[in-house]
């Protein structure tokens, strides 16, 4: 594994003494084009930023001649080219896993590894409410509940201290998400999964080179899962991956991803369809665009990292903006979203609809994070199903149904999030400073909003 070595305490204690000291006593406004005293761009004054941000996904001039020649060869199947095998190689050395194998999508590999790991019909699963509501829909495409332990508003990953109370006879995985590509607190995590031997599957599909304990995150539980969708740091429209250790489990996953044919030297002998499976191959189409974006994904990392802790340094200094904070254990952040808790209360009651508008006009964009998608109807439509109502008791359904309402961490950060996208953390620091006037602009400017 070439291990990548701009961990985040390694980058304060390289450039501590220099750069970070300098950010440190620089001025909060490093460049006060629009800054304090003058007009809110919402209500009609000049912006703070009137330039766009990095167009994300970016294509590679030098992928042509070989994507051209991999469209004409009509070699776009897996069993017919090399591209999946050798994207499955180099992610393989990236994040220092044994063995990676390509999907279609995040959530497919998802599904392969709940499927292969045994989440069955009637099962539950343990799982972060904060999440892209695929991890829930995975759950619930095996048929099984996932239940929620709350979440730890500070590191916006799931509270360990929470998960174990939900653990009873039914549960068959935890299911810890590196949200924003914040690692989870995988120590306390796995030392649970060990105790109660459960298996843990992280779900990695926004946490590519995040780093827990000097290990990528993805090659630390069971298996691990990655997204290549166009937002994606590795971008390929749609695409996925599994990661993992144990020979015979990803030779299980294989053989699943590829409609139940056995694989490997632990399935041998097996016949021709031993077990179930499905179709959650990736096209040597979508390998070959992963293979033209794997040249950026160090440097970008690092460049995201550089200016994610620069943000810190600034906004955290800024009433009622509080950052992100790194889980027990982890090392690194992938930074696919920066997030940070907006405490209105320091902003006179300023409503963060309110705070978002005025970001958005200052030029600057961001989002408020996932809302109480549990409330949404998808879990209610899924638990009233035929299907459940079958596999699980009335009561069970009822409790389920009631500890929706006892999330209190996960609804008040639901209130409070705020997040940047990935894409403007790839830009200069002076770029960074237009983010960090911005807010700064809306907080000296709070009164005039309300
Ligand atoms: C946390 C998380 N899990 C799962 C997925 C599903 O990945 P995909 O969209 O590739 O199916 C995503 C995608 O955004 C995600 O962010």
């Amino acid at each position: 594994m070439k291990a990548n070595k701009l961990t985040r305490r390694k980058f304060i204690t390289s450039t501590s003494a220099t750069a970070a000291a300098t950010m440190l006593s620089a001025p909060l406004f490093a460049r006060s084009r629009a800054g304090v005293g003058s007009e809110l761009a919402l209500n009609g004054g000049k912006a703070v930023r009137t330039a766009d941000w990095l167009s994300w996904p970016v294509w590679n001039q030098e992928a042509e001649a070989p994507m051209m020649s991999l469209l004409r060869s009509g070699n776009w199947y897996r069993g017919d080219g090399n591209k999946c095998r050798g994207f499955e190689h180099e992610y393989a050395e990236l994040i220092g896993a044994k063995r990676v194998i390509a999907t279609a999508s995040g959530t497919t590999a998802l599904i392969t590894a709940l499927h292969t790991l045994g989440v069955d019909a009637g099962d539950e699963v343990i799982v972060s409410p904060f999440t892209f509501i695929a991890t829930y829909n995975v759950v619930f495409n095996q048929k099984a509940l996932p239940v929620f332990a709350d979440t730890d508003p500070e590191t916006f990953t799931i509270n360990p201290h929470k998960i174990e109370e939900k653990i009873n006879e039914r549960t068959t995985a935890i299911l810890p998400v590196h949200i924003c590509g914040l690692p989870a607190d995988m120590n306390r995590i796995l030392a649970i999964g060990e105790k109660h031997s459960l298996p843990v599957i992280e779900d990695a599909c926004q946490a590519w080179l995040a780093e827990y304990d000097g290990k990528m995150c993805g090659t630390l539980g069971d298996l691990g899962c990655f997204s290549f969708q166009n937002s994606k740091h590795i971008p390929s429209g749609e695409g996925g991956a599994i990661s993992g250790n144990n020979d015979a489990l990803m030779d299980r996953c294989f053989a699943y991803h590829n409609c139940g044919r056995p694989h490997g030297s632990s399935m041998k002998g097996m016949g021709e369809n031993p077990i179930r499976g499905s179709n959650k191959r990736m096209t040597e189409v979508q390998a070959g665009l992963l293979l033209s974006q794997m040249v950026r994904v160090r440097s970008d990392a690092d460049r995201r990292l550089e200016n994610a802790l620069y943000l810190d340094s600034k906004l955290k200094e800024i009433p009622g903006i509080v950052p992100y904070k790194l889980s027990d254990g982890a090392t690194r952040s992938a930074y696919h979203l920066y997030p940070f808790r907006y405490k209105k209360e320091h902003f006179d009651g300023l409503p963060r609809h309110k705070f978002l508008a005025a970001l958005s006009a200052e030029g600057i964009p961001c989002g408020e994070g996932y809302g109480q998608q549990y409330f949404d109807g998808l879990i209610e439509e899924a638990i009233s199903s035929r299907g459940y109502t079958r596999l699980y008791t009335k009561e069970r359904l009822n409790r389920y149904r009631e500890e929706l309402h006892n999330l209190p961490d996960n609804d008040q950060l639901t209130l409070e999030a705020v997040w940047f996208f990935q894409n403007m953390l790839l830009a200069e620091r002076k770029d960074m400073d237009d983010i960090i006037n911005a807010v700064q602009k809306i907080y000296e400017n709070r009164g005039k909003l309300l």
